[in-house]
């Protein structure tokens, strides 16, 4: 039995979605991907370092051959965005031509993503597709069109399956919330 409460360097967190909940949702979202990548042989690229459970679950529920590139980008401290980028890691393969599919565990006010499309679709890729297991719609300051969301959720800052405060967290198997 997973616990209800979580208390992470100086602040209290509860329960939010199971993991249960979150491994059913994954499995659909992976499902839906499949239909609609058949035939394909898309990169999977992983936003790190907030998205590597995710990644990590759902390409093993993919079906067609893929790939997996990794990147990454900074811009949050604590709980909350800084407002700037710096991109800490890039890619290795060419992406000219390919299919990619971004992974990415949460969409805040869709900076750090609108900034990577922007330096993705210099590089030509045949399609760009987002799925983020994550969406804050109230939040949502920029343009980015995610084709496959695991849950809209409210403006709270969450922790676990991947997520973090101040680097602590990232190991949860569930998803918990701030509390107040
Ligand atoms: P955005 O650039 O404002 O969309 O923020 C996206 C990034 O901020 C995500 O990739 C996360 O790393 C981080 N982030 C945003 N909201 C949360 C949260 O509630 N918990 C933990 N990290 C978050
Ligand atoms: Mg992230």
């Amino acid at each position: 039995m997973m616990s209800e409460h979580v208390k992470l360097h100086d602040k209290s967190f509860q329960i939010y979605l199971e993991e249960s909940v979150i491994q059913e949702r994954v499995k659909e979202l992976a499902q839906t991907i499949n239909k609609d990548y058949k035939g394909k042989t898309p990169i999977i690229l992983c936003i790190l370092n907030g998205s590597f459970i995710f990644t990590a679950d759902l390409v093993r529920h993919f079906d067609f051959p893929l790939t997996v590139e990794f990147v990454r980008y900074s811009s949050y401290e604590g709980t909350s965005s800084t407002g700037k980028i710096t991109k800490m890691l890039g890619m290795k393969s060419d992406i000219a031509g390919q299919d990619v599919i971004i992974v990415e565990d949460i969409v805040d006010t869709g900076f750090t993503l609108f900034n990577a499309l922007e330096e993705l679709q210099k590089k030509s890729p045949n399609s760009i597709q987002i799925t983020s297991l994550l969406v804050k719609p109230e939040a949502l300051k920029y343009d980015v069109p995610c084709a496959y969301v695991g849950f809209e959720i409210p403006n709270d800052f969450v922790v676990g399956y991947g997520l973090d405060y101040d680097e602590h967290g990232r190991d949860l198997p569930a998803i918990y919330k701030l509390k107040e």
